[in-house]
């Protein structure tokens, strides 16, 4: 690790927890909800999800949740990001759903009640199915819906909620969706995943517009803030690399984390990537007027969240079997330490490779770690005396380390203000379902979502509620 990591964390560094709402809320069908794409896809195929658990699970905590966001503050968090579900706040019109409204004041209160503060973010993978089938994020139409629908949420918890963000990880959906054919739709289509990525930043932009206008009118409260969080990748490529190898990591690291980085501080898109593109045929559906919304897309602060890096060299092929332009291919680091449940590398370093470039390259950039975490499928395995699960071996190391390369890169000059641990709750993971498990707290599918405590819990409340690393 060469020079010792500092131990301790800023006192007023903060820490909580990181969910959404479609991996928490359940419900699916409460409150004159609406169909979004993963009630969609669960219908449809259920078997494509682990154990054929669908997006009507949850992990129960919109009923749970004033229960729950007092365990939270036990364990010493004090602040928890969930997210909206439009398909639950607005109905097919594009008007406020008063039922869906009400479920959200009641749950903002609870945290509240709990000295949890609310991070309140407005899209995490969830598109509403009527408005994927008006074409989705390729459509202007779905991109001024979003801008509706955000300006009915910040009218209506304005007073309420300090900390919002437009969007969690905008890079997801172009690549999971339209690029690798993961989700649903399962298209292999570059040029439409540039086209939604375009889409998602006029829609960020617009929506961080509007706050800054509610802001003015004090419809949103003075101190409130605006922000979005992506998964940003530090980008590394083998030893003694070629020039093209380097351009690899260019592309990557452009579309996947200086598009959002510049987006979210200068309110612009960098140009050598949409160049590249361009220059091998991926035009952005660029209209008159662009510029300026974009330029509107100037955040507060920004949330990070870190699992794994990207290892990139020249690729192979300048076309791939789908006729998509290639700019990179995966490198294999023959070192890589891979969490084999789920396939990601864990590389602490990371954390503090792309902190020190966001401190070279963004020095005014405020940001803090919104997710970061470890999903185990043995997790249930190993039990204590008293029937925990016992991830010590693996939870807390992980964590740890993470947390030393973050009190490394204060000391560094990095502006990190905060760390969010992902799901500290177990909770509904997408296709995977409950397959793999991050939580400090354990939640039993067969006792009717009862928790308990993991080993690894009383390590996070200490770490939590003294800031040193233990
Ligand atoms: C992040 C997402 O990418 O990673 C979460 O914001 C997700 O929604 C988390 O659950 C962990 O990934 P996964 O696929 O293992 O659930």
């Amino acid at each position: 690790m060469g020079r010792q990591n500092p131990s301790t964390l800023p006192s007023d560094f903060f820490f909580g927890a990181a969910m959404s709402g479609p991996q928490t809320e359940g419900m699916w069908q409460a409150h004159g909800k609406l169909e979004n794409l993963w009630d969609l896809w669960s219908n449809q195929d259920i078997r494509a999800f682990y154990n054929r658990v669908g997006s009507y699970a949850g992990n129960d905590m919109g009923a749970r949740y004033a229960d729950d966001y007092r365990l939270l503050r036990e364990l010493g968090l004090t602040s928890m990001r969930t997210s909206i579900q439009w398909s639950r706040l607005m109905d097919a019109d594009g008007k406020l759903n008063p039922a869906g409204a009400d479920f959200y004041h009641r749950l903002f209160a609870a945290a509240h009640e709990a000295g949890v503060e609310p991070f309140v973010n407005l899209y995490h993978f969830d598109m509403p199915t009527y408005l994927f089938r008006r074409g989705g994020w390729e459509n202007r139409e779905v991109v001024e819906a979003y801008a509706n629908y955000a300006r009915t949420a910040f009218a209506e918890f304005g007073q309420e909620i300090t900390y919002w963000f437009t969007f969690n990880e905008p890079i997801v959906e172009p690549e999971q969706r339209y690029e690798h054919g993961a989700w649903y739709p399962f298209a292999h289509n570059a040029a439409r995943a540039r086209c939604v990525q375009y889409g998602i930043s006029l829609a960020h932009a617009l929506a961080t517009d509007t706050f800054r206008g509610l802001q003015e009118s004090g419809v949103v409260r003075a101190d409130a803030k605006i922000g979005l969080i992506n998964c940003f990748t530090p980008p590394y490529t083998r030893e003694n690399p070629s020039p093209a190898d380097l351009e690899a990591v260019r592309m990557a690291d452009g579309i996947g984390n200086r598009w959002w980085l510049d987006l979210v501080t200068k309110g612009t898109l960098p140009a050598d990537v949409v160049d590249t593109l361009a220059s091998r045929g991926i035009v952005l559906p660029v209209r008159a007027g662009d510029k300026d919304i974009l330029a509107r897309g100037v955040v507060d602060w920004l949330g990070f969240n870190y699992y794994q890096p990207n290892r990139v060299q020249a690729p192979e092929h300048d076309i791939d079997e789908y006729g998509n332009p290639c700019f990179a291919q995966k490198y294999v680091w023959p070192d890589a330490v891979i969490n084999k449940s789920r396939g990601w590398e864990i590389y602490p370093k990371g954390i503090y490779d792309f902190a020190m470039t966001m401190t070279r390259d963004y020095p005014q950039l405020e940001w803090f770690v919104s997710e970061n975490g470890i999903g185990v499928e043995e997790d249930r395995a190993l039990r204590t005396a008293d029937g925990a699960i016992d991830d010590l071996a693996y939870r807390v190391p992980f964590v740890r380390d993470h947390l030393l390369w973050i009190a490394r890169a204060i000391a560094d000059g990095a502006r990190c203000r905060g760390y969010h641990y992902w799901g500290v709750i177990d909770c509904w993971s997408w296709n995977n379902a409950y397959k793999n498990r991050y939580g400090f707290i354990e939640v039993n599918l067969q006792d009717n979502y009862s928790r308990k405590l993991k080993a690894s819990a009383e390590w996070l409340r200490q770490v939590a509620t003294t800031h040193v690393i233990e």
